[in-house]
């Protein structure tokens, strides 16, 4: 145990997930997991996968379960002591012709978005090993500029969002009170987007950048990379259901 190089990709029984896992099953020098929430999608991915030659393992994890993140967590330790390589990939979006009330879209995809790519990280990080890389699948909807609401509040939230010395208890309030906001349909007034799945992006990022500046300060020696990721537009699920 130790030795052997670790990559886990969350959310990759379908989509770009899974094509990173197929792309790592060739290429990467260590064993890969394929994970999912649901144990069923998962094991037919990783059987597509072998029977193109390739041996991903396998594990659950529902990055929306704290309980499933821990127990994910301690079968690495305990079969393989750490991590070196993470990619956050799981995500969900609503589809433009979606009723739920706007409010409602915000709180689900902030969370499964946001705040439990949060969590994986707060747990998985301390089995980062040296050199680990680390991405988050961000998007081109993640970019600053999407902080389009009402000026002068959008500059002032992007002025926010982009400091150099924004913490995550900081960036935990700002999508807090984004989600109040938008309960009350006052969001595009205070300067956000009408689009939460562009601010789950836009706080994804802004999380990266913390944590890679948090890298750099709490493990100089370590050299461990983090970069936000828009992978391109890419026909899945996804893509499928935001233009229904
Ligand atoms: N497609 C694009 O053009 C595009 C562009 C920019 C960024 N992205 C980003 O790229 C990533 C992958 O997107 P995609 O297009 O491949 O989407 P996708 O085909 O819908 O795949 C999303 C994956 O996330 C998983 N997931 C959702 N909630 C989860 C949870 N609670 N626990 C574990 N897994 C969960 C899904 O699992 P289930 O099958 O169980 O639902 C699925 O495996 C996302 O972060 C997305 O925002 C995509």
């Amino acid at each position: 145990m130790g030795s052997e190089k670790i990559a886990v990709v969350t959310g990759s029984n379908k989509g770009i997930g899974l094509a990173i896992v197929r792309g790592l099953c060739k290429q990467f020098n260590g064993t890969v997991y394929l994970t999912a929430r649901d144990e069923v999608r998962g094991m037919e991915a990783v059987k597509c996968l072998e029977q193109e030659g390739l041996t991903p393992k396998f594990h659950q994890l529902d990055t929306d379960s704290e309980s499933s993140i821990k127990i994910f967590r301690d079968h690495i330790l305990k079969n393989h002591g750490g991590i070196d390589v993470l990619v956050n990939n799981a995500a969900m979006a609503f589809k433009n012709s979606a009723t739920e009330p706007f409010s409602y879209q915000a709180n689900m995809t902030l969370r499964v978005n946001y705040f439990d790519t949060l969590n994986v990280c707060d747990q998985l990080f301390p089995l980062l090993r040296k050199h680990a890389r680390v991405v988050h699948m961000s998007s081109y909807a993640g970019h600053l500029t999407r902080i389009n609401g009402k000026e002068p509040e959008a500059a002032t939230l992007r002025s926010k969002l982009s400091s150099p010395t924004l913490t995550t208890n900081e960036l935990n309030d700002l999508v807090k009170s984004f989600l109040s906001l938008a309960a009350e349909g006052k969001h595009e007034e205070a300067g956000w987007p009408n689009t939460s799945y562009g601010v789950s992006k836009v706080a994804v990022s802004a999380l990266g950048r913390i944590q890679q500046r948090e890298f750099d300060e709490k493990r100089p020696n370590d050299d461990i990379v983090l970069n936000n990721v828009h992978p391109g537009l890419v026909d899945t699920d996804m893509t499928a259901t935001l233009v229904q």
